[in-house]
């Protein structure tokens, strides 16, 4: 099951040249994606309402699209324009289209209903194409449901086992942090104190091989992950009596990232690395997504094997630990969203089956 009436990112700005078709699949729904004269992006249904072929094979004229099979044209809005064979174009010779906004370097798409979509509902991703900031991106496809992918970013105490040689450093200082997670609108804050954490040799400065870190993320409905890592001298965490620290910190560091559904097994994974100019260089910058982009296969890795297990064994049950608070209440928050736009069941007319048990009876 998927929300519907949500924002999803369909791709990086960059995914959506000037001229090119771009053909996805997004909850299911196959879309294709182009961009206007004026540079704004159209999404419509990748699927020609004549005969079904793929409107991405088709030609872009202007700001329309022709199918290139017998050359039906749809405008922006879905709607038929123009069939070469006959004059008059019924009402029902449309595609569907998209709600797209582009913000932040990400290209976001409506899948529910169009009257909701409401733009101020996109999360902010953070320092994305800010000039402060490097900024390196990338992109991952899983073979795994999107829920499992959410799990893995609503415990981080995974950081110090599937990424014991990346991410973790060999220190237990993320696997042993306790989180404390409070609800926000349409989502979850996540916060802690990594303490004693050993600094990446990358960013060699300022001197010392440990840090206490302050790793504060949202994440928000569908699957969108904002998290700021902000880097201190041993000894802040205790100083801030474990609280969100004031002070100015040694380095600072961002991510923005983005769970888009392809189907229910399989999954794309947006990723941003930002690091501020201020505290880094962009060889630093290379480097830090030289790490990430090594620890993101060792998250595929371990999601698609567990995936694996799920799929041969689908009545084996997990057992839940505190460490999985965030990630229980994150699935709990989607299926009540998914479930409030379920439409109403029809009921069976109570009468008629009551009088069909008592005559049932009475034989
Ligand atoms: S399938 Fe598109 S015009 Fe016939
Ligand atoms: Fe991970």
């Amino acid at each position: 099951m998927f929300l519907r009436n949500c924002w999803y990112v369909a791709g990086w700005s960059r995914h959506f040249p000037e001229d090119g078709l771009v053909a996805r699949t997004i909850l299911g729904d196959p879309i294709v994606l182009y961009r206007k004269e004026d540079g704004g992006v159209v999404a419509l249904e990748n699927r020609c309402c004549h005969r079904l072929a793929p409107l991405s094979r088709g030609r872009k004229e202007g700001d329309d699209l022709r199918c290139m099979y017998h050359g039906l044209k749809f405008a922006p809005s879905g709607k038929c324009v123009e069939i070469p064979q006959q004059d008059i174009i019924p009402s029902t010779a449309v595609v569907r289209s998209y709600p797209v906004v582009e913000q932040d370097c990400w290209v976001w798409i409506w899948m529910g209903d169009p009257a909701l979509a409401d733009r101020t509902l996109i999360p902010q991703a953070l320092n994305h194409g800010h000039p402060g900031w490097f900024m390196l991106t990338g992109e991952l496809a899983y073979d795994a449901n999107y829920e499992l992918i959410n799990d893995n970013l609503l415990d981080l105490s995974h950081l110090s086992y599937v990424h014991q040689n990346t991410l973790g450093r060999n220190s237990m200082s993320w696997g042993e942090s306790r989180p404390k997670t409070t609800r926000i609108e349409r989502g979850l804050r996540v916060e802690r104190w990594v303490v004693n954490h050993p600094r990446p040799n990358y960013l060699a400065l300022p001197p010392g091989s440990l840090s206490d870190m302050w790793a504060s993320y949202d994440y928000v409905v569908p699957g969108v992950f904002l998290l700021a890592t902000k880097s201190y001298q041993p000894g802040m965490a205790a100083d801030y009596g474990m609280q969100a620290p004031a002070a100015a910190p040694d380095w600072v560091s961002s991510t923005s990232q983005a769970v888009t559904p392809i189907s229910e097994d399989k999954t794309v994974y947006y990723y941003s690395s930002c690091l501020s100019r201020k505290f880094a260089t962009e060889e630093h910058s290379r480097q830090q997504m030289a790490v990430i982009e090594r620890a993101f296969a060792e998250d595929r890795a371990m999601i698609e094997a567990q995936q694996e297990i799920i799929a041969n064994t689908p009545t084996a049950r997990m057992l839940r630990l505190s460490s999985d608070g965030a990630l229980n209440q994150f699935r709990r928050l989607m299926a009540g969203l998914i479930a409030a736009e379920q439409p109403a069941r029809q009921d069976v007319p109570m009468v008629a089956h009551v009088e069909q048990e008592a005559a049932d009876v009475a034989a």
